[in-house]
């Protein structure tokens, strides 16, 4: 039985075929043969969300299972009921747990109590799912990442630090050019070695560059330090002059929600360059391929 807490936990094989799959699923339509008829996915949140959530129950209604959607207030998660006997309950009865919240630390708590696999949706360290979908978009549109260059301009944060991941693990060089006191964990920087550099100015980071990336600079659970945020990082926004140092064919991503005119112009997420749709839509073809991974029967 194997958990999907963080990009690390899967080997880079394992991601690649997951990722091929997915390629393979979406040009399929939908998986045929309904591989996880009669399955069920417990789905908890304790924050918002539009892209999880709907792959998560179109993925799982696609391959002939049901996924059951528990936002934390609505159940025992929000009057206190610990995390590990909500484990134990939901995977008496259900065949995998996706949940989203602020603490990786919890999630690995779920996990270690969990019968069944259970899916990083998103914590306040991580957000794997977010990179299956972003590695396969860029497979898609410029073919291998491996030896490419891309660049997160903007805030340390969780889809970064999956970004930092992916960098090791599918054999690029990432580039993280951030305001100072926004920086990504130490230890993730220190594991992927030489695939990532800090950089503090966002146009070095962007010169040549194969993708440029970003996310929002106020994250969920964040809302209180938005002004500070937003002044902190006023020369870290990817406008169409930033995105004119990179490659000609560079791409654009965003994982959503954005913000127009804090991170990104209208002009570059809107304009030729972007990918976002793709990527938002390949939530859900990865996920597929994620969720047949880890329910299939060996
Ligand atoms: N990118 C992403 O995870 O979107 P949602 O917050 O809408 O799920
Ligand atoms: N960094 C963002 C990602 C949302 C998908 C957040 O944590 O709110």
């Amino acid at each position: 039985m194997r958990h999907f807490l963080k990009l690390s936990d899967f080997s880079p094989d394992e991601l690649r075929r997951i990722v091929q799959r997915a390629i393979a699923i979406k040009a399929d339509g939908i998986g045929r043969d309904r591989p996880l008829a009669g399955r069920t996915l417990a789905m908890v949140f304790t924050k918002n969300s539009t892209r999880t959530r709907v792959s998560f129950e179109t993925g799982m209604a696609k391959f002939g299972g049901h996924a059951l959607f528990l936002h934390a207030d609505a159940t025992q998660l929000g009057r206190d009921e610990p995390v590990a006997d909500t484990a134990r309950v939901l995977s008496r009865m259900c065949d995998a747990i996706m949940i989203r919240n602020d603490s990786q630390a919890d999630q690995e708590e779920m996990a270690r109590y969990s019968r069944v696999p259970v899916i990083n949706g998103l914590s306040d360290l991580h957000h794997p799912c977010q990179l299956l979908a972003d590695m396969q978009t860029w497979f898609e549109h410029r073919g291998d990442p491996r030896g490419k260059v891309a660049a997160w301009i903007g805030d340390g944060n969780n889809v970064c630090h999956s970004w930092i991941e992916a960098a090791a693990l599918f054999g690029f060089t990432l580039r993280v050019a951030c305001p100072k006191g926004f920086e990504p964990a130490k230890d993730l920087l220190a594991a992927a070695g030489s695939s990532v550099e800090i950089l503090r100015g966002a146009s070095f980071a962007a010169n040549g560059a194969d993708l440029l990336v970003t996310d929002t600079w106020t994250s969920m659970g964040q809302e209180t330090e938005q002004q500070r945020r937003v002044t902190a990082f006023s020369d870290f926004q990817i406008d169409a002059a930033l995105m004119a140092r990179a490659k000609p064919d560079a791409i654009f991503m965003h994982c959503l929600p954005v913000h127009r005119g804090q991170e990104v112009t209208a002009e570059v997420i809107d304009g030729p360059q972007s990918v976002v749709w793709d990527e938002a839509e390949n939530r859900l073809w990865a996920q597929m391929a994620l969720l047949e991974f880890l329910l299939q029967k060996k």
